[in-house]
């Protein structure tokens, strides 16, 4: 486990943490490079199963970040997000995926230092959590029933 990469995946919206992203490239900001971006018009606009699909694709964690409150380029985008994201929670709790997995924040375009503290503080969460497993342990199950039963 000593040598466990964690695989992150960060959907972000555009006007706000993908430009903090970026400035944190141009300012020469090191960061741990387990991050893989996608980027969104607006944290509004993310489907919380695309957070699922993440897990079910090999990531071993996830951070959706955004605009600040009342800083949403679409005016209330980030707050519909947070509201999705409370109730996507429980969900999580039910589907077994520790939510210490997800890391939600907020990153301005002014805030590159943010961005970075907040992605290697992810992998050093995660890297603690270990792997994420359960889905593909839950998906060898299955297969394997539907090997022995026809
Ligand atoms: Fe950034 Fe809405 S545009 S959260």
């Amino acid at each position: 486990m000593a040598d466990f990469e964690p695989k992150i995946v960060a959907f972000v919206c555009n006007w706000c943490t993908y430009a903090g992203a970026d400035l944190t490239g141009t300012s020469r900001i090191k960061y741990a490079p387990n991050v893989k971006i996608i980027r969104f018009p607006c944290t509004g606009r993310i489907d919380f199963m695309l957070l699922l699909k993440a897990f079910a694709n090999g990531a071993d964690g996830v951070i959706v970040s955004g605009c600040h409150p009342n800083d949403c380029h679409y005016s209330t985008g980030n707050f519909h997000a947070r509201r999705r994201w409370m109730v996507f929670r429980r969900l999580l709790e039910f589907t077994g995926i520790d939510s210490r997995r997800i890391t939600w924040s907020w990153v301005s375009a002014a805030e590159g230092a943010k961005w970075a503290q907040l992605v290697n503080a992810t992998v050093e969460e995660v890297r603690a959590l270990g792997p994420y497993k359960a889905y593909h342990d839950l998906a060898g199950k299955a297969t394997e029933k539907e090997v022995t039963h026809g």
